[in-house]
């Protein structure tokens, strides 16, 4: 299958289960969190941790992997809507539509991206089709990369231009982008086996690494010279305020030169658990190098 197929593929069957995970009563609350998490977006680290089940698992029975998939979505679309707000990055546009904010107003967009944050946890726990060990390793990973440890510490070195450096740059773009992707291919890993070897962990959280600073070296490019229609966000939001990005201290041909060498690299990594042959996160790794949104 090609890669846009079975991107379109994991997207669809990722897009069911959230709208399942959504037919909740949250008094009110389901409708700002709906908006923002069934509105789209590329759904690429549901895809990894699906296509990273896949590779160990030699298996295709996805479910045991579909909770972690979307908690971990469910994530993701949190830190959207908050790096969205005014205090943060103060954007009114996302996923081709007003930004969450926009519509439900700054106290509706904070609670919708808790919400998320802990009903992420929640569907975590109730993964009861993998043991109870491997959700504790899941749960483990993913509460760590999300936060301070990860995450929300990336978007603390970002909101508060803590960077002097490219070496500090790209700590930074490790933790704000990067921990949700080693995040998304660990909790595959995890999902396909009983105990986790700690040489694979090293090697695809290495990959991963590459391919999230990769993945945010070109969203700082595309920041710069995307269409808006197709990028669904704004355009020139770094530039709009003061952001240190990949473009502070390179040419957009050195950042897509550094792009296509952290991307390479990345790919030499994971071929090794595919026989020296491509595989499906290979393929997605070349393929979001000239990605376009
Ligand atoms: C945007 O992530 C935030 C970054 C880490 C650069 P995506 O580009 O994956 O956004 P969606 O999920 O497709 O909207
Ligand atoms: C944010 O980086 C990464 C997150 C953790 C949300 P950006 O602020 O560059 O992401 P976009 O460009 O708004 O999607
Ligand atoms: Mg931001
Ligand atoms: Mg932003
Ligand atoms: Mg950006």
């Amino acid at each position: 299958m090609k890669i846009e197929e079975l991107i379109a593929t994991n997207s669809a069957i990722v897009e069911n289960s959230l709208e399942k995970y959504m037919q909740v009563n949250g008094y009110g609350l389901e409708n700002p969190m709906k908006y923002s998490l069934l509105s789209g977006g590329k759904r690429l680290r549901p895809f990894i941790v699906l296509e990273a089940y896949k590779l160990f698992s030699k298996k295709n029975d996805i479910e045991k992997a579909i909770p972690f998939a979307c908690a971990l979505e469910m994530i993701h679309t949190y830190s959207l809507i908050h790096d969205d707000l005014p205090c943060m990055d103060n954007d009114d546009y996302r996923r081709g539509k007003p930004t969450n904010h926009k519509i439900y107003g700054e106290a509706n967009a904070l609670l919708a991206g808790d919400s998320l944050l802990t009903y992420a946890f929640y569907v975590m726990s109730n993964n009861d089709l993998v043991s109870d060990k491997c959700v504790r390793y899941a749960i483990k990973e993913l509460s760590w990369l999300s936060g301070f440890g990860g995450m929300a510490g990336g978007q603390m070195l970002d909101i508060n231009c803590h960077v002097n450096s490219y070496k500090e740059l790209e700590k930074m773009h490790s933790l704000k982008t990067g921990a949700l992707i080693k995040c998304a291919v660990l909790l595959g890993y995890y999902a396909s086996c009983e105990e986790p070897n700690e040489e694979i962990v090293e090697d695809l959280s290495k990959f991963a690494m590459n391919i999230g600073i990769a993945f945010q070296i070109r969203d700082d490019i595309l920041d710069k010279i995307a269409d808006e229609s197709v990028l669904g966000k704004p355009v020139g939001s770094d530039e709009k305020n003061n952001k240190l990005t990949s473009l502070s201290y390179m040419t957009i041909q050195e950042a897509q030169e550094k792009v296509d060498s952290l991307t390479e690299e990345a790919i030499k990594i994971i071929t090794k658990y595919s026989n020296g042959q491509e595989s499906s996160l290979s393929s997605l790794a070349k393929y979001l190098v000239e990605r376009n949104k």
